[in-house]
């Protein structure tokens, strides 16, 4: 199992608890298999009618103006997927069917030549709802290096997007629909990550961009970031966001959703984060950032009423982050050290118990409060590399995991 492998490189000194670990993973993988795979092809489903949706959010503004058709190959296409939206939400399926309200709406703005803000309306709603139907995906929890990113779309994009990403690489001249152009800011400002992931990873029916099945997960995702932030370069002058945000939502949402509704993070933020998003990524790599985001996790399964998990994550939130600096902050500040950790286990007790959502959202006010006091007392530095390591040592490989499975369906 290379998988494994890649655990006895990194681990040579613990040959007898990894084979141990190996038998573990294998057992896993195993019982995963056996209980989601099930509600893989649903999942697709969704995935690909959210793609379909923001697919017309952006494009019906080339296919119609001011009530009239403007580019009849566009507005056919808007009618086709709009058509196809409906189908497969006219399913038998409890969980499709509760979607069609939304589908026949988008679909009659279509074919009656609604304004573009009416349509963009219809087509987000529709997705925002998928997307809560949907479970997190598994992300990397790095991307690749831009150099490493580059050197991929160089040798798998450029000859349609061209070298700089404006559509306009050798075989781009054929072909209709002309490839993105991905410094077009106005396009741009509509994509989601996960809508350009998804292009990459299905391809687009009726043009010439390929499925690239060949690609790993995190090399997908590294290009995706990647095309992503080309519109916003001119604005990467990096301010450092004033309110966190969650990689899913990140990913979930365009640039304009984003700086309008869901976040409360600036204009200038937003595409100084989507210009350089290599610091969404390291902001989460320390141990505290680690028990942030696990927390943050479990707060919405619970409120999602799915305790196992929300259990599951409170735990990791302690083992995979603030167990590594515990004796940092011991050593600094023995009562945050031990207020902390008290929290941490009445969050745990919260979790387990239905229809505490009041005191869970009080005691993660405080508990957030104090972490944040914690990091600011160990800075990067104080922290040992063995602690940061670990950490993102654990993560990868439970992200590994989940990788690899789904490879495997
Ligand atoms: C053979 C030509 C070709 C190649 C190679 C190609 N693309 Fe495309 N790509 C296209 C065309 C054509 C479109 C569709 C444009 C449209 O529908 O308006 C497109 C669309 C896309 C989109 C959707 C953009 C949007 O805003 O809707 C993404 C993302 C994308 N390509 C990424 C990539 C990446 C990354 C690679 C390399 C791994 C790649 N493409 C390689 C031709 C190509």
């Amino acid at each position: 199992m290379q998988f494994c492998w890649n655990v006895r490189l990194i681990s040579q000194k613990h040959i007898g608890i990894q084979s141990l670990f190996c038998l573990v993973l294998m057992a896993i993988l195993l019982f995963s298999k056996l209980s989601v795979a099930s509600t893989v092809d649903e999942v697709a489903q969704l995935r690909q009618i959210a793609q379909l949706a923001e697919y017309v959010g952006v494009d019906y503004a080339s296919a119609v103006d001011n009530g009239q058709v403007i580019n009849d190959d566009e507005y056919q296409e808007m009618l086709e997927f709009s058509q196809l939206i409906v189908d497969k939400t006219s399913s038998d399926n409890y969980v499709m069917h509760s979607l069609n309200e939304k589908a026949s709406a988008l679909q009659t703005a279509i074919s009656t030549k609604q304004k573009v803000d009416t349509v963009r309306q219809f087509a987000s709603e529709l997705r925002i709802s998928l997307l809560a139907m949907m479970p997190e995906l598994p992300l990397p929890k790095r991307l690749l290096s831009k150099d490493a990113t580059f050197s991929l779309f160089e040798n798998n994009c450029a000859s349609c997007h061209g070298l700089s990403g404006q559509g306009n690489g050798i075989l781009a001249s054929g072909l209709e629909p002309a490839p993105t152009d991905f410094t077009d800011k106005k396009r741009a400002e509509n994509r989601s990550l996960l809508g350009l992931f998804d292009a990459i990873s299905n391809g687009l029916d009726d043009t010439a961009m390929p499925a690239f099945t060949q690609l790993k997960e995190q090399q997908k995702w590294s290009l995706a970031f990647y095309v992503g932030s080309l519109a916003f370069q001119s604005s990467s002058e990096f301010i450092k966001p004033s309110q966190s945000i969650s990689l899913q939502n990140w990913i979930n949402y365009s640039p304009l959703k984003l700086s309008t509704e869901t976040e409360g993070l600036t204009k200038n933020e937003i595409e100084g984060l989507r210009a350089d998003p290599k610091l969404l990524f390291t902001n989460q790599s320390g141990p505290l950032a680690i028990t942030k985001t696990q927390l943050a996790a479990a707060s919405i399964a619970y409120k999602n009423e799915e305790y196992e998990k929300a259990k599951t994550l409170a735990v990791s939130a302690y083992l995979d982050g603030f167990e590594l600096i515990e004796n940092s902050l011991d050593a600094r500040d023995k009562n945050l050290r031990k207020s902390i950790e008290g929290n941490l286990i009445k969050l745990r007790q919260v979790l387990s118990n239905a229809q505490q959502v009041n005191q869970l959202e009080s005691l993660m006010e405080v508990t957030v409060r104090q972490l944040n006091d914690a990091e600011e007392l160990l800075t990067e530095t104080t922290l040992s590399n063995e602690a940061l390591f670990t950490a993102s040592l654990v993560i990868l490989l439970r992200e590994g995991l989940e990788a690899f499975w789904l490879y495997w369906l």
